[in-house]
């Protein structure tokens, strides 16, 4: 396990930052695209028309990197997925196989599911498993590894950095080894009320001990952050600890109240 999104992480930050550009900056863009259709020789003598335009041209170089990011973290993850064998295994992680019973059983979705581990392992438990992923190498694996074991899954390649889960459909939604915090919240409005959320996720702990795993620390929880993230939830299960001598991490089971 491991080596999760460390390597693309210094991108999506950036990611993260820009695209929260607010609407002025927006409305300066267009204006300085407009004035530099109409040509902004004539312009320059102006001093806030000169503004636009440059606005402009810094935007220009934000947004065009931008709209290759998705790209480019594809394009990474297919290439890990690319040989035969199971990077991950095709045992379902242990928290899971362990308090599967706690979970209401109905439609789950498996967050940034790689090659199916977790959602095969939830179909074979009676659930309706949708899965996604950035990566369609993964995509592929995952709908393989359900046919070896007599399942369907619905699996589909979906960037979650701008996918929109759709609001109270889940009753459970299933997040292994994939950190992005601003994705929480629409988690838990994905969760139809009384839905469960089943969380497990490197902790700090994990790169402090010297284990394999994302070294970057945007992508490794602090002390109690996953509990924090899901305070206004009922917790049914919390813990932090160092599994096995091999893995730091954070494992949550929290249910929404309303
Ligand atoms: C460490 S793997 C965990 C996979 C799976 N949850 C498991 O436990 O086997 C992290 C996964 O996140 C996926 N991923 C990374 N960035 C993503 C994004 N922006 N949108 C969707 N999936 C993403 C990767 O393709 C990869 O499969």
């Amino acid at each position: 396990m491991g080596h999760t999104i460390e390597e693309i992480s210094e991108q999506r930050l950036f990611i993260g930052r820009i695209s929260g550009c607010p609407a002025f900056p927006i409305t300066l863009c267009k204006i300085g695209y407009k004035k530099h259709l109409q040509g902004n020789k004539k312009y320059v003598h102006n001093a806030r028309n000169f503004l636009y335009i440059i606005v402009f041209y810094v935007l220009l170089g934000c947004v065009v990197p931008l709209s290759f990011a998705g790209e480019k973290d594809k394009i990474f993850w297919d290439k890990k997925y690319e040989t035969e064998s199971y990077i991950f295994g095709k045992e379902t992680v242990e928290f899971l196989r362990e308090h599967v019973d706690l979970l209401p059983r109905g439609k789950a979705l498996d967050i940034a599911m790689g090659e199916g581990r977790n959602a095969v392992f939830l179909a074979k438990n009676g659930f309706d498993v949708d899965g996604c992923d950035i990566s369609e190498s993964a995509i592929k694996k995952a709908l393989d590894l359900a046919t070896e074991n007599d399942v369907k899954i619905h699996a589909f390649v979906a960037d979650l950095e701008t996918y929109k889960l759709p609001k109270n459909t889940y009753d459970v939604i299933a997040c292994f080894y994939y950190l992005q915090r601003d994705l929480v919240p629409q988690m838990k409005e994905a969760l139809k009320p009384g839905g469960m959320m089943i969380y497990e996720t490197y902790t700090i702990e994990n790169r402090e001990l010297g284990f394999e795993g994302p070294k970057n620390k945007d992508y490794l929880l602090k002390p109690n952050e996953l509990l924090d993230l899901f305070k206004d939830c009922k917790i049914i299960y919390y813990r932090e600890l160092v599994l096995n001598n091999k893995k730091a991490v954070a494992s949550l089971i929290a249910k929404k109240v309303n």
